[in-house]
């Protein structure tokens, strides 16, 4: 699904991003852990041609590192930045609107309905308040609904950037039994997480990233065990 090689981004003389390869394959979920300032944030600003980058990017086994961003949200690569990024002013019905705007082809009345719909049914928090301003919801309500923009698009490689951030440990299990149902559909996840116990015990495989680079890839069960992972990310 995605295959990243040699990945480097640089703000001005600063290098934030090393030179990183790692893969996510069709089906996967997939986490990278760090700590604030690794980079993690703009890895996946790069994947989704928001920021640009050197190396190659390959998504579904074609090059999209001179593609815009736009045209990839057409074919199923999307982004759930951190903070949310929905737009305040305006309803949660307009931002899941918002959220099809870049899909291939243009959406039918009756899709818009049935992808509204669909989502309203993985959502009920949001359903609940369709008409509310955006600005006005809780922070793990603005969490789903940019994880439900984000589904407006028919994503197939979602790239989820902090879901965790900010938010009460109850809220926090239900963001992520919401994106658990996202990947229950199909939907390819590349996950970013300062939580790495959470995101670890979610997840088949894990890379850390230090200072701009990946230090470590495993399995989730061996990153959990690794003394140098639970010292710097677990907290022990
Ligand atoms: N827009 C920017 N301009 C300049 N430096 C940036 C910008 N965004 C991030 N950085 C720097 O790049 C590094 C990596 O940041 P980021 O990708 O946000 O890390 P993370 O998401 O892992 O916390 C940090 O040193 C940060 O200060
Ligand atoms: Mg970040």
């Amino acid at each position: 699904m995605l295959e990243v090689r040699d990945l480097k981004v640089h703000y001005g003389g600063i290098a934030a991003v090393k030179g990183i390869s790692f893969e996510v394959r069709a089906g996967e979920m997939v986490c990278l852990i760090g700590a604030n300032g690794a980079g993690k944030t703009t890895t996946l600003k790069a994947i989704a041609r928001m920021v640009p980058a050197q190396g190659e990017l390959l998504y579904r086994a074609a090059s999209i590192v001179h593609r815009p961003c736009h045209e990839l949200i057409g074919e199923g690569l999307a982004l759930v930045p951190e903070g949310r990024g929905v737009f305040a002013r305006l309803s949660v019905q307009e931002n899941l609107e918002m959220g099809a705007y870049c899909r291939a082809g243009v959406a039918s009345k009756g899709e818009m309905s049935a992808d509204l719909e669909r989502i309203y049914g993985l959502l009920p928090r949001l359903a609940e308040r369709r008409k509310q301003l955006a600005g006005t919801l809780s922070g793990g309500e603005q969490q789903m609904l940019a994880i439900g923009r984000s589904l407006m698009s028919h994503p197939k490689l979602l790239l989820l950037d902090e879901p965790s951030m900010g938010l009460a440990p109850l809220m926090v299990q239900k963001v992520f039994e919401v994106i658990q149902s996202v990947a229950a559909q199909g939907v390819t996840l590349l996950l970013v997480e300062q939580n790495a116990q959470l995101a670890l015990s979610m997840c088949s495989r894990g890379y850390v990233m230090e200072s701009g680079l990946i230090t470590l890839a495993a399995s989730s069960s061996s990153l959990l065990e690794n003394p140098a992972v639970r010292t710097a990310y677990l907290g022990e």
